[in-house]
């Protein structure tokens, strides 16, 4: 079995702040860097660095050859990334004393994939694969109706959660990945037991994950509920900690563990990953995580 994330590549531009600017204020940075990120390629990384076989799809500029080194550096499969006359994605992201951030998202060439790209990425793959989407990327209704049609098995970050992912037809979705403010979108309650309910109840058959920030994680199926506290660190950037969780979720699915054993491994990379700059870089290897859990 193997995973396909169809999904975006960013270059991060990470400022650090005393405090998230407002309106109409101009505010001096304590530093900047520019790091490798994208929700999509910063999940597939998570798979590959928790040990799963992991194809990245999507589409960059001549700007984002580093992407492809990135891929070959961390075990990321990228025969189907395509380079294109467009500008890489790229975002504005502020960071502050306390590690919360805010980031401005500039889609690029992650917006330009076609029908054409994506009918010839699925081609490569079958009935019971795993495809990987976040909401990067345009032409998600497509990709997930043809995804379906195959008997790929689909996972769903719905991230950033937009009035796009109404276009979507949620029903061919087996897994959900998401925080509590896009739970809180999806079904328009606040707290976490009612939306997994809610879930549930729309998608009967899914298996869902909702992050919740400094009080973890719950997981829900129809027969199973679980939950998972955070391990408590010294964060320094909360980037990519949810792209972490997400991939360490599905390499766990993949690999056949228990569920309440993937959500504790999913926990420790998130907890890693924060203590650590950047997004792509942050992710722990799957040794790094077994070891911590060890000494615990
Ligand atoms: O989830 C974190 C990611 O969101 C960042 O790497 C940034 O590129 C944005 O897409």
């Amino acid at each position: 079995m193997k995973a396909l994330t169809i999904g975006s590549m960013n270059i991060d531009h990470v400022y650090s702040v005393n405090h998230i600017v407002q309106p109409g204020e101009t505010l001096t940075t304590s530093d900047m860097n520019i790091f490798l990120g994208g929700k999509g390629i910063n999940q597939s990384m998570a798979l590959a660095k928790a040990g799963a076989t992991v194809y990245h799809s999507g589409m960059i500029g001549e700007d984002g050859e580093m992407f492809l080194d990135a891929c070959k550096e961390y075990g990321v499969n990228s025969d189907y990334i395509k380079k294109i006359d467009e500008k890489t994605g790229h975002t504005i992201i502020q960071v502050d004393e306390n590690a919360q951030n805010c980031i401005l998202l500039y889609g690029g060439a992650n917006q330009c994939l076609t029908k054409e790209f994506v009918d010839d990425v699925l081609s490569h793959f079958e009935k019971g694969d795993i495809l990987l989407l976040q909401n990067e990327v345009n032409m998600l209704p497509y990709i997930i109706d043809k995804a379906y049609e195959k008997g790929m098995k689909i996972a769903l970050n719905p991230s950033p959660y937009d009035e796009k992912l109404s276009a979507c037809d949620l029903k061919k979705i087996s897994v959900f990945l998401l925080n509590e403010i896009e739970g809180g979108q999806v079904t328009g309650l606040s707290d976490p037991e009612e939306i997994l309910d809610k879930l549930l109840e729309l998608y009967p058959d899914a298996q869902i994950v909702l992050t919740l920030g400094k009080d973890g994680a719950v997981y829900a199926d129809k027969n199973n509920r679980y939950s998972q506290p955070i391990f408590k660190v010294k964060a320094v950037d909360t980037t990519a900690a949810g792209d972490t969780f997400t991939g360490y979720f599905l390499a766990g699915l993949m690999s056949g563990m228990e569920i309440p054993d993937i959500l504790k491994m999913s926990a420790k990379a998130s907890s890693i990953a924060v203590t650590r700059p950047g997004a792509v870089g942050s992710i722990p290897y799957r040794d790094e995580v077994i070891k911590a859990l060890e000494e615990q």
